[in-house]
């Protein structure tokens, strides 16, 4: 039996750095007031549609979706934002206090081409702030990414930053757009065509080298900015640029789902290929009022985790296991029983310890407790225990001492707690 296509097992080897990334986010969430959620895997697959849109790639080809047995149809969730939001409404979470701020981690799945840096099921790190309209909102989360990035010594990501504008500025860009489109209609295909009447900005999403040539210069929502969503923009770029902070504005960013107004950034890598951008994220200001709650700002991000763990993992190379602080090497079933005990106790006490239940040689055994890599080794023989001790040897210095029986454990953790 094998994993389904784009499906994969993370392996205990591998994880180390999951865990690491993991930990360094929230703590870094917690220190920005963000506060966990977690959300179902499956949803309404109307859910999905109405937010990312009806036609998107993610709607119109890659999500997981089937008709439960009472004929309801559901998706596995393709990404984060839709859910919470639902979440946002359904709990009514803005009658207490509208401004909220939320993170998760989580596996996504879309059906795409795999390849690397591109799964099927994958792992996203989300964030999401609501109730707040500032534009130092916009530039506090490219801040924390970037924060978080620095902490994992990331280096070589570039931020890239554009706004798409408001209901009040896409009239006139989508009336451009098409212009530019209709001018261009004889070099795109099918799909893009389709696309023009439905929702021609994701025309710009389009991957085929012909389309993308045709489209190179075409309208950039920047163009069309209305007045306050010009102001906000500069406003994030100023704050940005006083922090310091890489960034480069990129007109032709428009990402792949629907929900988006004002600023919209990419993080993005050159050293995973086509696969470039290790983490995206925008506001989306109109998604809680389409979704059937009160009119609330809103902005989040989503880092692809298996992308940032395959950056770090072309750096990082180091991280193996952490070493055992204690194997136990017990010979003989009276020492096996004894052992086993000490080992639980050991355990309680957060102590790391491993023991062998095989029954096997002296020799086999420190060969265990070498590969475990433990910091000490306790021997626990026959001979040891008719003298009502043990012999504890630090496998660093080799350095071995004598423990009586009758203080063992509380002896160890002294000694191993060090
Ligand atoms: P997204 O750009 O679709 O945005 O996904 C965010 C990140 O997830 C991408 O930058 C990429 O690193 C990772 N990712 C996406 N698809 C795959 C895949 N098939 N395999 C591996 N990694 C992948 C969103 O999902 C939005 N919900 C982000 C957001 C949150 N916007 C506002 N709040």
């Amino acid at each position: 039996m094998q994993t389904i296509r784009g499906f994969r097992d993370i392996l205990p080897e591998q994880i180390s750095l999951w865990q690491k990334v993991e930990k360094e986010a929230i703590l870094l969430f917690e220190d920005f007031g963000f506060k966990e959620i977690r959300i179902p895997i499956l949803e309404k697959t109307q859910l999905f549609a109405r937010s990312i849109g009806e036609v998107t790639d993610i709607v119109e080809k890659e999500m997981y979706t089937f008709k439960d047995r009472n004929g309801e149809k559901l998706t596995l969730r393709p990404e984060a934002t839709a859910s919470i939001v639902r979440s946002y409404i359904q709990h009514k979470m803005y009658a207490v206090d509208p401004v909220r701020k939320f993170y998760m981690i989580g596996p996504m799945f879309r059906r795409e081409r795999p390849q690397k840096g591109r799964y099927r099921q994958f792992y996203q790190i989300d964030a999401e702030i609501f109730g707040v309209e500032s534009a130092y909102v916009d530039s506090q989360l490219i801040f924390l990414l970037n924060e978080l990035f620095k902490r994992l010594g990331l280096t070589g990501l570039s931020a890239h930053i554009n706004s798409l504008g408001c209901p009040e500025c896409r009239p006139s860009f989508q009336k451009a757009l098409l212009d530019f489109i209709e001018s261009k209609k004889d070099r795109l295909c099918e799909n893009c065509l389709r696309r023009m009447d439905k929702n021609p900005l994701r025309i710009l999403d389009c991957k085929v080298e012909d389309c993308r040539k045709a489209l190179a210069n075409a309208p950039a929502t920047l163009d069309h900015l209305c007045k306050e969503c010009s102001d906000h923009f500069d406003t994030v770029k100023t704050t940005l640029e006083k922090q310091g902070l890489d960034f480069s504005v990129d007109k032709s960013l428009v990402r792949g789902l629907d929900y988006y107004t004002r600023t919209a950034w990419e993080i993005q890598t050159t050293s995973l290929g086509a696969q470039s951008a290790v983490a995206g994220g925008g506001r989306y200001d109109g998604l809680v009022k389409e979704l059937g709650g009160p009119q609330t700002p809103a902005i989040g991000f989503a880092i692809g985790f298996d992308r940032l763990v395959e950056v770090m993992e072309q750096i990082d190379k180091t991280p193996g296991d952490s070493p055992l602080d204690l194997f136990i090497v017990s010979l003989g079933d009276v020492a096996m029983e004894k052992a086993y005990h000490w080992s639980c106790e050991l355990n309680q006490a957060d102590i790391r310890t491993e023991m062998d239940f095989r029954g096997k040689s002296m020799k086999a055994l420190m060969k265990r407790a070498d590969k475990l890599n433990a910091q000490h080794v306790l021997i626990a023989g026959e001979n040891e225990l008719m003298e009502n001790a043990v012999i504890l040897r630090n496998m660093n210095t080799k350095e071995q001492v004598s423990l009586a029986l009758k203080t063992l454990v509380p002896e160890l953790i002294k000694i191993l707690k060090k």
